[in-house]
């Protein structure tokens, strides 16, 4: 995870920037700098390692200017280096960025063709020597950046410092936050408003697409195609760093809307960006040639992962794979291979059934993997090798960025098995990790979907019963959409692959069942297809969540939902953004508890 801080001040700003990368600290970094203008021109402090480095290097060489940017990095492209420490800067700009610039290698051979000389290995500097070729081309300080965003496409948060201008700090905003920060002839940005915490509480969310120009008197805020728009000022209550609402009504919205970002965070833990290859985390190597079969057991959404990662660990490692949820799992005594690896999957860590399964795998001499989001968990603790997932803190009761994360690296795994195992190319393994390095980008556009999804509401409101039905990789999301929604709603949902409906469940089917349909347009999308005229002939309400192939392709529907195009391979975390609206906006419609569901604890820890 990255941190981003801009600053306008009255005094000099490093001191204040360094207040606010301080409260970033729980994003983690391993370097760290700022960049201040020093009587109009860009002076930078970049120090690797802990911010202490980035400390002494200020006291050792002070910076006064009023105006500038601060960063925290997580190593994504290229080593943590000073060299690749942020603020990268060229021409007269600087500039600091947090996700992932999916295009930088054509972007970057574009710009050294031009003549550009680059000085570190990251995808950020593209954005310095992109906004420098429009200021050198006469664009405004504003009209630079617009003109380079033009030229991105990944997920990011960007934040910009111009020699020459002091009152004047630019950002963007496009899958990963940033907002705004008022204050007294004083003005702020920050990743969030727990790095603004320093300065101000009264904080402005940035939107996808935004882009502002601001100064000591004022803000102005642009959307995607340049209009000027206004975006509300609200009062955040972050007094340390304590997970905070922001200007979401939930904890569960905010962490639906966060997934681009923790997912693009989770992923460059497990992608080396630069080679486009796997590389697990220091800490985390696993060598999966010489296993020959695979268990996994964890319980509720964190099954539903494994239920995914199934298929992919079969698919593409060939690697056989023994699941089952962990209060059942132990019980049925099922034959292991000591030395074979059990891998447990647990947001929190502490779950009993899982971790009670755990002891039972290990008892049998397996080796114990764990992908979890809390490392200092229980079930970290007694595992051999971590998975983490970097979603940060999850408060919502009803898991949603957390499952994601857990999808995103258990993708990672399942290529590394494959490749392990000699089954998996290094040509498809470039293929299947580009199609995860796109995945920031896709999860951001399919939140575009939330407006049509909420006027469902009142349909799914109103139903005793709803289905959901999958095939291939979708049947473990069609069982994820029905948890979320009985979970956080109380309506009775069920989960199908969609080729059992006929065997049974479609006797439920009738005016008043709303049934949601999973189908990317893919090699199953004929055989489910059949199964929603099946629904249809009955008087289904179909929801059909699928690509703009298959909308092309079906039949009547109550509604369709267009996800992005993507390749099969990731679509359960495509398809997850959709299922996991309708049952927030449902919940929201009905007025339950959305972040602490009645009956339910955010970790199980009785059996
Ligand atoms: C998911 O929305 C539920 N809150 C629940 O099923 C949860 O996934 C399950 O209890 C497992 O929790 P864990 O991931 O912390 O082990």
């Amino acid at each position: 995870m990255c941190g981003i801080v801009g600053i306008l001040a009255r005094d000099a700003a490093a001191p204040q920037l360094v207040d606010g990368l301080k409260r970033l600290e729980y994003r983690g970094y391993d370097s760290a700098g700022v960049a201040t203008l020093e009587d109009g021109r860009i002076v930078r402090r970049r120090a690797e390692g802990k911010l202490r480095n980035l400390e002494a290097s200020l006291v050792a060489h002070p910076l006064s200017g009023r105006t500038g940017i601060g960063h925290t990095r997580w190593a994504t492209h290229g080593a943590p280096t000073e060299a690749n420490a942020h603020p990268h800067a060229a021409g007269g700009v600087a500039v600091v960025h947090n996700g992932i610039i999916e295009n930088y290698r054509e972007l970057r051979a574009e710009l050294e063709g031009a003549g550009a000389v680059f000085e570190s290995q990251t995808d950020t500097e593209v954005v310095a020597h992109l906004v420098a070729q429009a200021l050198a081309a006469g664009a405004t300080p504003r009209l630079a950046v617009q003109q380079a965003l033009k030229r991105l496409r990944g997920a990011f948060a960007l934040a910009f410092v111009f020699e020459g201008e002091e009152d004047l700090l630019i950002g963007a905003r496009r899958g990963s936050p940033l907002a705004i920060g008022h204050g007294e002839g004083e003005g702020y940005l920050g990743s969030d408003a727990v790095a603004l915490a320093p300065f101000t509480d009264a904080v402005t969310y940035l939107e996808d697409g935004d882009c502002v120009a601001l100064s000591r008197s004022g803000v102005e805020i642009f959307d995607e195609a340049g209009a000027p728009v206004s975006r509300d000022a609200v009062r955040s209550a972050v007094a340390s760093v304590v997970v905070d609402k922001g200007a979401y009504r939930h904890f569960m919205a905010k962490e639906i809307a966060e997934q681009p970002e923790v997912v693009g965070h989770s992923l460059v833990r497990y992608v080396d960006m630069t080679t486009g290859r796997i590389r697990l985390p220091a800490g985390s190597d696993f060598d999966f040639s010489g296993l020959d079969r695979l268990a996994i057991s964890a319980c509720g959404t964190a099954y539903y992962a494994g239920l995914v990662a199934r298929y992919w660990f079969e698919k593409f490692a060939r690697l056989p794979v023994d699941i089952d949820i962990a209060s059942e799992f132990r019980y049925r005594e099922p034959p292991l291979t000591p030395g074979g690896l059990a891998l447990m999957i647990s947001q929190s860590g502490e779950t009993a059934d899982t971790l009670a399964t755990l002891r039972f795998c290990a008892a049998q001499g397996m080796k114990i993997g764990a992908v979890v989001n809390v490392p200092t968990s229980t079930i970290a603790r007694a595992a051999d090798v971590v998975f983490p997932t970097v979603a940060g803190v999850e408060v919502g009761v009803a898991s949603t960025k957390a499952f994601t994360c857990q999808l995103s690296v258990l993708a990672a795994l399942a290529i590394k098995a494959g490749r392990d195992r000699g089954v998996l190319s290094e040509n498809d393994e470039a293929k299947l990790v580009s199609a995860l390095i796109e995945l920031p980008r896709l999860m951001a556009e399919s939140l575009h979907l939330e407006d049509q999804i909420e006027k469902l509401a009142p349909t799914f409101a109103k139903a005793q019963d709803v289905l959901y039905l999958g095939r291939g990789t979708s049947y473990p999301i069609a069982l994820e959409g029905a948890l979320k929604l009985k979970e956080i709603s109380y309506i009775h949902a069920e989960g199908y692959a969609a080729g059992e409906l006929k065997h049974g469940p479609i006797a439920l089917v009738d005016e008043n069942v709303p049934v949601v349909v999973l189908a990317p347009y893919d090699a199953l999308f004929e055989k489910t297809a059949s199964n929603m005229q099946e629904v249809a002939a009955r008087g289904g309400k179909i929801v059909l969540i699928t690509d703009q192939e298959g909308a092309r392709h079906a039949g009547e529907t109550f509604a369709t939902i267009v996800v992005p195009k993507a390749y099969a391979f990731v679509s359960p975390l495509i398809y997850a953004v959709p299922i996991q609206l309708i049952a927030y906006h449902t919940a929201v419609f009905m007025g339950t508890d959305v972040d602490q569901p009645r009956n339910l604890a955010k970790s199980v820890t009785v059996e």
